[in-house]
């Protein structure tokens, strides 16, 4: 060959690597972006070993396709969701995204699904607007208003009249103290203060010692998950475990990964949400011992079981479009799905695209020797209030 036909030999072959990989019919990839590194980490290895268990269980083929799970680390930052989300829908062709572990993630990468016309799976992020944000959008998480409406029913029939709401500062905070605040107070209960701290760094104690000279009979909190033990150490250090105050909240502060590192600070604390690692069902007891045997251990929380059903839903909407992988196909597939999930019974409400389920009342208890959120009570299916209320 010429020194001429090399050079265009080559040039060749780095035009073919350079381009983006070839759409393979047979293949569907999800692109399952979460925050591996930085403070929603836990967020991140609980929802990836939560998808993982679900190919596991069910095989890597649906519907004559073969099931590609990609797993990108946007560290928990918005732009590179943004990016990553872009890329993969570009470059690695993917039909589904998945994922999202806080609301500023899943919002950034809205835009991008309806754009694309791909499937955008909410497993994480829980504010209530995030569906309205993406025809796109369908969630298996829930949202802070299902979670902390049913808390406030509880508390005005528990006889707590006093409290004071402390929030992270922003989506997802903002909507548990409206929901909580509001449907308290609408039952004659009456809000005293209503606390939000930041986000990155949250420093508790000086608004604990503020609300200590309250008095109040409960204080209501939301952090997100993984930002539970930094709270109750420092409500402990202001010993307001032993203060009389009743520690109520929505299960993101008594969180499953992390209430052994919490510890006995933890006990008695009443929460609502949709998913214990302590649920009594079959399902829930496969779902948790499989779960541990893949992961040294490692028990599920809230977010693990919302991957799971998220993988579950991308099984199943193929199944029903007979392995047709289109956004719109699948996306029509998933409206209306309902299913057994570790959690209880589930569905997706075809209007919001939201997940309809079960709230739990539930105590934290000691158990066989560990801690668990203990469930009590159960308010069957609820909706998101939220977009209830605006119809
Ligand atoms: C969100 C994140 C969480 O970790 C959680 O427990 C609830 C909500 C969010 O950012 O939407």
């Amino acid at each position: 060959m010429t020194a001429k036909r090399w050079t265009l030999a080559a040039a060749l072959c780095a035009m073919l690597a350079a381009s983006p990989a070839l759409a393979d019919e047979n293949t569907v990839t999800v692109g399952l972006i979460l925050p591996m590194t930085g403070p929603s980490a836990s967020t991140g290895k609980q929802e990836k070993a939560g998808a993982e268990l679900y190919i596991h269980e069910h095989g890597d083929t649906v519907a004559g396709k073969k099931i590609a799970l990609v797993v990108k680390d946007d560290t928990g930052a918005a732009d590179v969701t943004k990016r990553l989300a872009e890329e993969l829908v570009g470059n690695e062709h993917a039909s589904v995204l998945m994922g999202f572990g806080l609301t500023p993630l899943a919002l950034a990468a809205a835009p991008v699904a309806t754009e694309a016309k791909v499937p955008e799976i909410v497993t994480a992020a829980a504010t209530a607007m995030i569906t309205e944000k993406s025809p796109y959008i369908v969630r298996t998480s829930f949202t802070l208003p299902q979670a902390a409406a049913p808390m406030a029913d509880w508390a005005l029939e528990n006889g707590i009249r006093k409290v004071v709401t402390v929030v992270t500062d922003y989506g997802p905070g903002v909507d548990a103290e409206k929901w909580f605040g509001g449907t308290f107070e609408k039952g004659g209960g009456m809000i005293m203060q209503k606390i939000r701290v930041p986000l990155k760094n949250p420093d508790f104690a000086p608004f604990l010692q503020r609300m200590a000279d309250d008095k109040p009979d409960a204080v209501f909190v939301f952090v997100p998950s993984g930002f539970g033990a930094i709270f109750m150490k420092q409500f402990v250090e202001r010993g307001l475990d032993k203060s009389g105050v009743r520690l109520i909240g929505t299960g993101d502060v008594t969180d499953d990964d992390l209430l052994a590192a919490i510890g006995d600070a933890a006990l008695g604390a009443v929460t609502t949400h949709h998913y214990s690692a302590d649920h009594d069902s079959p399902e829930n007891k496969a779902f948790v011992a499989a779960f541990e045997k893949a992961n040294n251990g490692m028990r599920p929380n809230f977010m693990a079981v919302a991957a799971y059903d998220g993988m579950g839903l991308v099984y199943k909407a193929l199944e029903k479009t007979k392995g047709d992988a289109s956004g719109d196909a699948l996306l029509a597939a998933m409206k209306g799905l309902s299913w057994t999930s570790p959690r209880g019974p589930v569905s997706i409400d075809p209007e919001t695209r939201d997940i309809v389920q079960n709230i739990y009342v539930r105590k934290v208890e000691m158990k066989d020797g560990a801690l668990f959120n203990v469930e009590f009570a159960t308010i069957p299916d609820v909706k998101d209030p939220y977009k209830a209320s605006k119809r």
